[in-house]
């Protein structure tokens, strides 16, 4: 047994870990190298790489991007297992996301099967990809997992899918906690809507579970909280209310207002490259009636369960600023 309490693994191989610079992936890096693996990171760029990471004594870096195929091999030369967080998240483009989340997982899949001897892959994908119809985003999500299942061949595989995932170093739903902060909480989306959500330090715990696995199934799997059924955005402002003692006032936006930001976005998008996060597809996700997960396969296939409830994450992320 580890001093953790997991089950015995070998710890001294390298995990190789895309997108660590980003929310998910810096938080996944930092949790694996404290608990004793050695990480080797794909960065775009040195300087985003945050103090805590930098600071581990089991961290590495490789410099590249998902379209630097030498930078790849680099990322998963001898590794025992790769990680692949990186994605894209905001775009108003259908080509940027397909780049990105689906050639960029093709990319990486067929370097580690060339580079590696008996690699496993982890792809960080998102419930969003059981709804591909809704935007380009959650589209590119689903062919990613099918570009990974396809260039796999007999590689071991899993892919996850998250629900919202929150928690300190966030930066998608920071603006929607300062609002709450001061008073006000937006209502966006269908009043009926339910959704499951995820704090991200389970999401770093899920992935090493599979860490710890000997055998990867070739499987997709949903994960959440353990709250069955989710959340309403009702129920949400009413915990964030009680947390905070504070009456806060409640403002739908109007789908109009919403609609006709995210068309003005869409077209300042395509005349700049900018990549807004508030696009059509974003609000047809927004107001989608049913994001709720289960938990059931993946803890029957790895043993991992959630620890931190919403009203423990809301608390460690509001604190956090
Ligand atoms: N956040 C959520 O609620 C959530 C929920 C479900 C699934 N996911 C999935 O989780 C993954 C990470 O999301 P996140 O919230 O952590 O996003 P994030 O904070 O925007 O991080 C994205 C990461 O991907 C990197 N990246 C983007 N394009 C790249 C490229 N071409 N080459 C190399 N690296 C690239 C970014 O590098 P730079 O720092 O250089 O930009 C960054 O490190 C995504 O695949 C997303 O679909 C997220």
């Amino acid at each position: 047994m580890n001093a953790d309490g997991s089950a015995e693994s070998d710890r001294n191989g390298v995990i190789a870990i895309t997108g660590v610079t980003g929310f998910i992936g810096g938080v996944v890096a930092r949790k694996l190298s404290a608990a004793g693996w050695r990480v080797r990171g794909l960065v775009r760029s040195r300087s985003k790489v945050g103090i805590q990471l930098s600071g581990q004594k089991n961290f590495a870096i490789v410099e590249g991007s998902l379209a630097d195929l030498s930078s790849l091999r680099q990322l998963v030369e001898g590794s025992r297992a790769v990680i692949h967080c990186a994605g894209a998240v905001r775009g108003a483009r259908a080509e940027h996301f397909n780049q990105i989340n689906a050639a960029g997982v093709a990319a990486l899949v067929r370097i580690t099967r060339e580079t590696v001897a008996k690699p496993s892959f982890l792809l960080l994908s998102s419930l969003a990809a059981r709804e591909p119809q809704l935007s380009f985003y959650a589209a590119s999500k689903k062919e990613g997992e099918q570009q990974l299942a396809a260039a796999a061949a007999d590689m071991p595989w899993v892919a996850l899918r998250p629900p919202a995932v929150y928690g300190p170093g966030d930066r998608e739903l920071l603006p929607l906690f300062r609002l709450m902060e001061k008073g006000v909480a937006p209502l966006v989306g269908a009043a009926q809507a339910r959704f499951s959500m995820l704090y991200v330090d389970d999401l770093a715990a899920a992935i090493q579970s599979f860490l710890e696995q000997s055998a990867w199934p070739q499987a997709i799997y949903e994960l959440h909280d353990g709250h069955p059924g989710g959340y309403s955005w009702d129920e949400v402002v009413a915990l964030v209310s009680r947390l905070r003692a504070q009456k806060l006032i409640k403002v739908r936006i109007p789908l109009s207002l919403l609609s006709l930001s995210a068309n003005i976005n869409q077209f300042i998008a395509q005349l700049t490259g900018r990549q807004p996060m508030l696009t059509p597809g974003k609000i047809r996700e927004l107001y989608h009636p049913d994001w709720v997960c289960d938990n059931q396969s993946i803890t029957a296939k790895s043993g991992w369960q959630p620890k931190v409830g919403l009203e423990e994450g809301l608390k460690i992320t509001m604190c956090w600023r």
